[in-house]
C-alpha cells in the first residue's frame, strides 16, 4: 500500500520537475471555421487585436485580424490560401503589422509584408514600423516650400509640385500615367529624394521592365519597389500603399524627403472591395477605402 503512493507522489513530484523546467508562452489559440477567397473566419480567438498578425501553425501562412465580429474575427490570409483548411489552428502573435524600414531597403523590390522578392538575400535591418499608424494632424505640417521636379517642363512650370503634397495622376488607360511617375523618380538622381514606388495589381513582366528601366537609370539607387502582383491575394493588394507609407514615413522622420507613388489606387480599391463582400461590410460606395483618395 505505502509503495502505491510513494508511486504516484514520485509521479507527481517528476511533473512538477517537468513543468518547472518548461517555457511557458501565452498565445491565443483559435480555430478556422470557414475559408473562402483568401480570407479565413477564426473561432476562440478572444484577445486579439484589430490588425494584429495571426499565424497559422501547420503551415506557416500569416494572417492579419482584419474584423472582429461578436462570435468570430475574420482574417484575410497573407499568403496561399488554398493550404489553409477548416479546423487548422490559429495563433495571435501580439504584433500588430509591421514592415521592415530604413536604408537597407533602398535598391530592393519588397511584397507588402517587407519580405525581398529580387533575389538579392535578406534585407538586414532591426528596425520596422507598424502599417497602420495615426497620421500627423494637418496642424503639425510644414506648409510646402521645396519643389519636387518631375523633369517633365510642362508640369514643373505651369503646375509644379512640391514636397509635402500629393497630387494625383487621373486619365484613360494607356495615357502614359505611370511613364510620368517613373520620369519623376529618374529625375531624383543626386536630388536627395527617396522614391517608394509602390505596384498594385500590375503583371509582373511590367514590374520588372519598370525596375529594368530604373536600373538603367542608374535611379534604383534612391528607390524602393513595393510589388503586390496582380496574382497576389486581395489582402497584399490592398496592404501595399500603407506598407509603402510605412517605409516613407521612416525617411519623414528621420528628416529626410521621400516620394511615394502609388500606381494604381484603383487596384486597391478593388481589392478592399474584393474583401469587404466577402467579410459583409456594405458592398456599395462605402465598401471602397475612400480614405486613402481623400484623406
Ligand atoms: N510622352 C510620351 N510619348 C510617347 N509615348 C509615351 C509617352 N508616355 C508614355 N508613352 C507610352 O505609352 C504607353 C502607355 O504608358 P503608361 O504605361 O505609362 O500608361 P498608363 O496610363 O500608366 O497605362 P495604364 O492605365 O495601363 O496603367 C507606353 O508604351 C509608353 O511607353
Ligand atoms: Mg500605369
Amino acid at each position: 500500500m505505502a509503495s502505491w503512493a510513494d508511486e504516484i507522489s514520485a509521479i507527481i513530484e517528476k511533473n512538477i520537475a517537468d513543468f518547472g523546467g518548461n517555457e511557458i508562452e501565452t498565445a491565443s489559440v483559435g480555430t478556422v471555421v470557414a475559408v473562402s477567397d483568401g480570407i479565413a473566419r477564426v473561432y476562440g480567438l478572444q484577445d486579439v487585436k484589430y490588425l494584429e498578425l495571426v499565424e497559422f501553425p501547420r503551415t506557416g501562412i500569416m494572417g492579419l485580424a482584419f474584423n472582429l465580429e461578436e462570435e468570430t474575427v475574420s482574417c484575410p490570409i497573407l499568403g496561399d490560401y488554398t493550404h489553409i483548411r477548416e479546423d487548422d489552428e490559429v495563433r495571435t502573435t501580439g504584433r500588430v503589422i509591421s514592415v521592415p524600414v530604413g536604408d537597407a531597403l533602398i535598391g530592393r523590390v519588397v511584397n507588402p509584408l517587407g519580405e525581398p522578392i529580387d533575389d538579392r538575400g535578406p534585407i538586414v535591418t532591426d528596425k520596422t514600423r507598424p502599417v497602420e499608424r495615426v497620421a500627423p494632424g494637418v496642424i503639425t505640417r510644414k506648409s510646402v516650400d521645396t519643389p519636387v521636379q518631375t523633369g517633365i517642363k510642362a508640369i514643373d512650370s505651369m503646375i509644379p509640385i512640391g514636397r509635402g503634397q500629393r497630387e494625383l495622376i487621373i486619365g484613360d488607360r494607356q495615357t502614359g500615367k505611370s511613364a510620368i511617375a517613373i520620369d519623376t523618380i529618374i529625375n531624383q538622381k543626386g536630388k536627395d529624394l527617396i522614391c517608394i514606388y509602390v505596384a498594385i495589381g500590375q503583371r509582373n513582366s511590367t514590374v520588372a521592365r519598370t525596375r529594368e528601366i530604373l536600373e538603367q537609370y542608374g535611379a534604383m539607387e534612391h528607390t524602393i519597389i513595393v510589388d503586390a502582383g496582380a496574382s497576389d491575394p486581395a489582402p497584399l493588394k490592398y496592404l501595399a500603399p500603407y506598407s509603402g507609407c510605412a517605409m516613407g514615413e521612416e525617411f519623414m522622420e528621420s528628416g529626410r524627403d521621400a516620394l511615394i507613388i502609388y500606381d494604381d489606387l484603383s487596384k486597391h480599391a478593388e481589392a478592399y472591395r474584393n474583401i469587404s463582400l466577402i467579410i459583409r461590410r456594405p458592398p456599395g460606395r462605402e465598401a471602397y477605402p475612400g480614405d486613402v483618395l481623400f484623406v
